[in-house]
């Protein structure tokens, strides 16, 4: 069939998505860029809060007014949404023909098969979590960056979090084939390779026979890609090893993403995050100290269920002491089947909106401060793509600041060294070292 794969979510989806592609093409299938020109059209979804759930109801709705207009076309919901009986109900109510979860991608092709055959007999579903997954190697990212899955799934069980029940438990990939696919993407060209997993920190705990995370990384950095990243980390497993691992690789990315979720320990015990906020801190003491330069990410969910105003003015403060450069800050969103969905009162909306506006305009002061700190010094920068008004080059530092520099002046993507003379809370702005007259230099290519 003439396939197209639209993706919503995180880089684990994106990274799926193009597992995804090779296994239609191995299948027989033909990738259409264009999702009208497609008659087998899957949605790669997101279930983690309302917002991304709530997209992909907005795309079945504008389907299924499609189809009823004439268009003919096979509808396929995969990732997250897919494992959930809420992705069940939609599927049914919006005439979608295939279930696939995010575990089952091994079994897409066999499922559209059986779905040509036994058309109008029902919803086909595929709904394991294969082992054989990690086995696949889907090919080589055609850019300069590239995400590589290591492990799936999370035991952590925060309350809030649908993750545990969508991805199923933690399962390491074997580092054989990490290594494979790491080294045919450094084959490739590829020069920044980013490690993911719900908690890359956590690979090879429960698998003896397997490295740990910090070992596996140094695995990974001395294949000799330019730039290793790694996402995301629980602070719960993040050890000094790892920090250390960080500190003396220059091609490992001075950057971590870090979730913190609340600065309150009240908080914490109920999202049953396992580590109080002192520990957090310490952390991030250690991090900065270790490896000078350092940017810390972080993810806060605000407005969880029975949250004070106490404990908000305390995820205030610990983000001010931790000195966020960067943050992802979400409304809880009581996802059904969650244990904070079944044990706890929702609090009303605006109450969590006047708290997110707080933290957001903290964290924009907080950001742009670091970021003017930056002004007149210089970043060894990965450029990689075209601002959507195609006046910038866009590309991101070892720190992972997004960093824009004159299109004009770039004449291919790649490495370069950038002087910075603007800052904004989510980007710098620069000038490629040698003056605009001295084009793009090249620190190091493929
Ligand atoms: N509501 C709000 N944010 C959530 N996250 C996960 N589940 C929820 C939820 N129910 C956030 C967490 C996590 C990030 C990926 O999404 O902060 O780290
Ligand atoms: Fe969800 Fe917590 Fe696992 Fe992250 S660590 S995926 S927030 S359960």
């Amino acid at each position: 069939m003439r396939a197209h794969v639209i993706t919503f979510g995180c880089q684990m989806n994106e990274y799926d998505t193009h597992t995804i592609q090779s296994e239609l093409v191995a299948g027989g299938h033909e990738l259409v860029s264009q999702p009208l020109d497609a008659d087998l059209l899957l949605l790669n979804t997101c279930a983690v809060r309302g917002k991304p759930v709530e997209k992909v109801i907005s795309l079945l709705g504008d389907l299924r007014k499609q189809r009823a207009a004439g268009r003919e076309v096979t509808l396929g919901l995969m990732g997250c949404l897919a494992q959930l009986d809420e992705g069940r109900d939609l599927a049914e109510k919006y005439g979608v023909d295939l279930l696939v979860g995010p575990g089952a991608i091994t079994d897409l092709v066999a499922a559209v098969a059986e779905l040509e055959e036994r058309r109008g007999a029902g919803i086909v579903e595929r709904l394991r979590f294969d082992p054989g997954l990690h086995d696949l190697l889907p090919p080589p990212p055609t850019g300069l960056s590239g995400f590589l899955t290591i492990m799936r799934g999370c035991d952590h069980h925060c309350t809030y979090c649908i993750v545990p029940d969508t991805r199923g438990p933690e399962v390491s990939r074997p580092v054989e084939s990490v290594l494979r696919e790491a080294s045919a993407m450094r084959a490739a060209g590829v020069l920044e390779v980013t490690l993911l997993g719900q908690n890359v920190n956590s690979y090879g705990l429960a698998d003896p026979s397997l490295p740990r995370f910090p070992a596996l990384l140094r695995m990974v950095a001395d294949l000799g890609f330019p730039r290793v990243k790694f996402t995301t980390s629980h602070p719960m497993n993040l050890t000094s090893d790892l920090i250390d691992v960080i500190a003396e690789h220059p091609n490992v990315c001075n950057f971590i993403h870090l979730p913190m979720q609340s600065g309150s320990d009240r908080v914490l015990r109920r999202m049953a995050r396992e580590y109080r906020i002192e520990r957090y801190l310490e952390i991030v003491r250690e991090v900065r100290a270790k490896i000078p330069g350092v940017v810390i990410s972080t993810d806060i969910i605000v407005g969880f269920p029975g949250e004070t105003e106490e404990d908000f003015q305390a995820t205030l403060a610990a983000a001010a002491e931790a000195g966020f450069e960067q943050a992802f800050m979400f409304m809880y969103s009581a996802r059904p089947g969650t244990p904070s969905y079944k044990h706890f009162e929702d609090m009303p909306r605006p109450l969590k909106v006047e708290r997110l506006q707080r933290l957001i305009e903290e964290q924009k002061a907080r950001s742009l401060r670091a970021n003017e700190l930056l002004v007149g010094t210089q970043l060894r920068v990965l450029v990689n793509d075209l601002s959507r008004d195609s006046r910038h080059a866009v590309g991101h530092s070892d720190q992972n600041h997004t960093v824009l520099v004159p299109a004009e002046t770039v004449h291919s993507m790649g490495v370069v060294q950038v002087t910075v003379t603007s800052a904004t809370p989510h980007a710098l702005y620069g000038e490629l070292e040698g003056g605009a007259h001295g084009g793009i230099e090249l620190v190091m290519a493929s």
